[in-house]
């Protein structure tokens, strides 16, 4: 009985199925346009087990030398045009933006709450954007240099015990409570573990299955999502008066509810913004550095020319007693580029997703409604006709800079990350004491990758770490 209804299932999903495929290529014909090249695969599986069978990198790179720069797939139930020509990264994400919108699935919404503005288009996402980029701009994280600069010394010290560190999960400590920091500026030890424990939970179970079942870790997560809300409203009720002085992320979302022209922001708007804050900063932030760990340990050279510039800088400071400061971290030229090479040699967010919202004509070729659309960074990233022998680490490649469009580890266009300065003053700041207190080797397999989602190296990088007498 079980086999005769799974039958006729699959039989009407591929029934529905053909018919949407043979609608698109309708409407492309129609229009005298053409769907893009390449394969569709099974009916609803599509692609999927040939995307997640083997390294990513591999099943976009071979499409992309068999079809050219825009083909379509479908994975994850989903019809997909991949494109990996800078024109048509700008093309989705600038100038026919508003023909794209932004597309998470809905299990992972509810995690981070609906309201946060990444899920978001026009009106309500320019509003909430101007405030989270406000408390992001070089005026506002100037301030954090000294709190940064102890998050990551305190940090790093508490490593070197000669014991094996998952540098990842360490790295992961950093930029949350650097996270925290922006968000909230100093805030009571009490809620800040509370946040840390429910946040931790959250974080286990976003990348798990979706199921409402008692005691899967979605399931946990969505409690765990519940909890947060309750702690933010506290800390919220909490700053009173407090509110209007204070110039952090959660400062500027509560003061906009006094601007009597707006539509007031409501508490579980500023929570899902806040989780959504929280979540874009932290394992984006600690990938790259956990990559940066073994980019310097592989390169003993390069490491030898950070060392220079770096402990320059510290014998400065320790002479005036002083510890680093705004000026020192935005004049590192080496270690800038080496930065900068770090972020397209990873590229941790190796692509990133919209969805048509009509039907859509690029270079001939017809996108159609509903269908999602995948700027591929990664592909153009380490592309040799914009990145020559793209698989060597050179920093020096930055001295000029890239062409527009063919460097975008922190995206682009209207949802390009409001972060990247923060992120990038993060890296410098952790880079400074790595190299000039520490000094470090890898355990165990030392060229695998994990995608946690992002690529990670493998296990999280085990390394031991040890201070260096000065
Ligand atoms: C190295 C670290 C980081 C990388 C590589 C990174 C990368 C990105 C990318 C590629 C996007 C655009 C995604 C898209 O277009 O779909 C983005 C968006 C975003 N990022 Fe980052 N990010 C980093 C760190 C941060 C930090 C530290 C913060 C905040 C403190 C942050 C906050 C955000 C937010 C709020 C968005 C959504 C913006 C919008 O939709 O308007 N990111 N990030």
């Amino acid at each position: 009985m079980g086999v005769i209804f799974l039958s006729i299932l699959i039989f009407f999903l591929s029934l529905l199925w053909y018919i949407s495929l043979k609608r698109d290529k309708k409407a492309a014909i129609r229009d005298g346009t053409k769907l893009p090249p390449g394969s569709l695969g099974w009916p609803y599986i599509g692609e999927t087990l040939q995307l997640y069978s083997q390294h990513p990198d591999f099943f976009f790179a071979a499409k992309q030398k068999r079809y050219g720069e825009i083909f379509k797939t479908h994975i994850l139930g989903c019809p997909c045009v991949m494109l990996a020509s800078p024109e048509a990264a700008r093309f989705v994400l600038v100038t026919q933006a508003h023909l794209f919108k932004p597309t998470y699935p809905k299990s992972k919404e509810l995690l981070i709450g609906p309201s946060a503005l990444f899920f978001h288009q026009g009106d309500y996402h320019c509003r909430l954007r101007k405030l989270v980029q406000n408390s992001l701009s070089l005026d506002s994280i100037r301030t954090l240099v000294p709190d940064i600069d102890s998050v990551a010394a305190s940090a790093l010290d508490s490593w070197a015990t000669s014991e094996v560190i998952n540098t990842f999960h360490e790295m992961k400590k950093i930029s949350f409570e650097v996270g925290i920091l922006t968000i909230f500026g100093h805030l009571e030890a009490a809620y800040k573990d509370d946040l840390k424990k429910n946040y931790s939970i959250l974080d286990a179970g976003y990348n798990s299955f979706p199921t409402n079942i008692p005691g899967t870790p979605y399931k946990k997560a969505l409690s765990a999502r519940k909890r947060l809300s309750k702690i933010l409203g506290d800390i919220i009720h909490e700053r009173g008066e407090r509110r209007l002085r204070e110039k952090d992320l959660l400062g500027s979302l509560l003061n906009s509810i006094d601007d009597e022209c707006e539509v007031k922001i409501s508490d579980s708007q500023i929570a899902d913004n806040i989780i959504g804050v929280l979540f874009a900063a932290q394992d984006t932030t600690a990938s790259v550095m956990t990559w940066i760990v073994k980019y310097l340990h592989d390169q003993p050279k390069l490491l030898q020319s950070l060392k220079a510039e770096q402990e320059e800088i510290l014998k400065l400071n320790s002479e005036n007693n002083q510890g680093l400061n705004w000026v020192q971290t935005r004049n590192m030229p080496i270690t800038y580029k080496m930065v900068l090479e770090s972020l397209r040699m990873a590229s941790i967010i190796s692509y990133t997703f919209r969805e048509a919202v009509a039907d859509v004509e690029y270079k001939g070729y017809l996108i159609p409604k509903g269908w999602k659309v995948m700027p591929l960074f990664r592909n153009i990233h380490h592309s040799p006709e914009y990145f020559p022998d793209p698989h060597n680490f050179d920093p020096s490649r930055f001295e000029v800079a890239p062409k527009p469009y063919t460097f975008m580890p922190f995206g682009s266009g209207v949802h390009a990350c409001p972060g990247n300065e923060l992120a990038k003053l993060e890296i410098l700041i952790m880079i400074h004491h790595l190299v000039t207190k520490f000094r470090w080797e890898l355990v165990g397999s030392q060229n695998g990758v994990q995608h946690s989602p992002f690529p990670v190296p493998f296990q999280g990088l085990p390394a031991r770490f040890w201070k260096i007498a000065h």
